[in-house]
């Protein structure tokens, strides 16, 4: 079975069916991304695995969140285990230790970094991020938004910046979102935030 196979595989079988067609389009545009960027095949391969693996854990209650992250040394989240943005944490580890042929840094950074962000993001870690909060089948009119905005206006030229652009409007949406719900913001969030904008500050935006 080949690597790309074997991520598929196992998401199928760790996923309910709503959670696995979302999963599939976020692999698919993970793909569609490392095209338009022009990135080479190991590295698009690696991309297409982490949108496979991203959501893996996502489903798995707080206990067994709790499990995971004694099992691989992960500090309590400020949020508890309920936390929604922990699977991104456990998911990272649980799939290294299972596919470390698979899960290398790239695959891991991006798992590991895809809902919140963090300062000083790399390429791919803003593929899998913006792949999965611009998935197809998101509701959310900002996500909708940002879909159209990006995929309607990249080019050659100003692929870099748009992503960037569009990226920040995400963390700034979903800063928003959760202030006016009163709940926990992680603080990797705003720093990915931050560290877009000193990003775009400059003329020419290089990632
Ligand atoms: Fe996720
Ligand atoms: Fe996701």
């Amino acid at each position: 079975m080949d690597n790309v196979t074997k991520a598929k595989e196992y998401a199928l079988a760790h996923e309910s069916e709503k959670r696995f067609s979302h999963t599939a389009g976020v692999a698919g545009d993970c793909g569609r991304l490392a095209e338009i960027f022009g990135l080479d095949e190991g590295l698009s391969e690696s991309l297409v695995i982490a949108g496979w693996l991203h959501d893996t854990t996502k489903e798995l209650s707080p206990s067994q969140q709790k499990e995971l992250c004694i099992r691989y040394g992960v500090p309590e989240p400020e949020d508890g285990y309920g936390s929604p943005t922990l699977h991104a944490i456990t998911a990272a580890y649980l799939t290294r230790t299972l596919f470390p042929d698979l899960v290398n840094e790239t695959v891991f950074s991006a798992i590991r970094y895809h809902t919140t962000g963090k300062a000083g993001m790399s390429l791919s870690d803003m593929i899998v991020c913006f792949a999965d909060y611009t998935e197809a089948s998101r509701k959310y009119e900002t996500c909708r938004r940002l879909r159209r905005r990006f995929y309607d206006n990249v080019t050659p030229q100003n692929r870099e910046r748009l992503l960037c652009e569009c990226l920040c409007e995400a963390f700034e949406a979903t800063i928003s979102s959760l202030t006016s719900r009163g709940d926990y913001i992680d603080p990797d969030t705003f720093d990915a935030k931050d560290s877009l904008l000193r990003l775009l500050e400059n003329q020419e935006v290089r990632i």
